[in-house]
């Protein structure tokens, strides 16, 4: 599974950069406010810092306005991936996009069908938002486990990014059903090491090292 970071916050994604766990970057217009940068230098910054996609996202919401934003950001860097939301101006604007050889991401998915015209206009991903489905009393998982049986009925190349995650169990669920990439704020994948047996058995051998005086270095 690929892990992609849902920030716009530059030196979060390069603390997770350093690890070497960081296959992509995702934004949207609500994530550019909060980092308070504008969008275009921000995100030229944050695809000099990573080499797989950035989504970078559109606000017009008409085709042709959408095209002309799609190939504005993919100046920015070769890695851009342009981000439209699933409507039919945005399925639109993927199809001339794709076509001209952009990575699209197409957002804002919260059904299977929706899903399915996103790959047939030539998505590179399709962003179903977990989370948001999930506040709604929704059952975001099965989601994506309804779009990954869809897209290998018909061998869709079109990759599962599943979005808006909010808790490490949605990571692993994700995992298990088979999404290509989850994106995920930083805190949920910095919490995803942690586990409180951990915690309270390297409590117990420091304690033991301690008593044992083992010295290594
Ligand atoms: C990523 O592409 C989405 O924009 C993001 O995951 C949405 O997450 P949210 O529902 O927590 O805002």
């Amino acid at each position: 599974m690929k892990f992609f970071v849902d920030t716009a916050e530059i030196d979060a994604i390069a603390e997770l950069n350093e690890l070497g766990i960081v296959d992509g970057v995702t934004t949207n217009p609500s994530l550019i406010k909060k980092s308070g940068r504008d969008i275009l230098e921000v995100t030229k910054e944050i695809c000099a810092l990573v080499d797989g996609p950035v989504s970078a996202e559109v606000v017009a919401t008409e085709a042709d306005a959408m095209i002309a934003e799609g190939r504005k950001l993919a100046t920015i860097a070769d890695n851009i991936a342009i981000k439209l939301p699933l409507t039919w101006d945005g399925l639109k604007a993927c199809k001339a996009l794709s076509a001209e050889g952009h990575m699209i991401n197409v957002t804002l998915c919260f059904s299977a069908n929706q899903a399915l015209l996103a790959a047939k206009a030539g998505a590179s991903f399709i962003s179903p938002f977990i989370g948001r489905l999930d506040d709604i009393n929704l059952d975001g998982m099965q989601l994506i486990a309804d779009i990954r049986q869809i897209y290998d009925n018909y061998g869709f190349e079109t990759e599962i990014l599943a979005a808006s995650i909010r808790t490490v169990n949605h990571v692993s669920e994700a995992a298990k059903i088979g999404a290509d990439v989850m994106t995920a704020p930083p805190e949920v994948i910095k919490k995803l090491a942690q586990h409180p047996l951990t915690d309270a058995g390297l409590a117990q051998f420091l304690k033991d090292a301690e008593a044992a005086g083992i010295k290594i270095v």
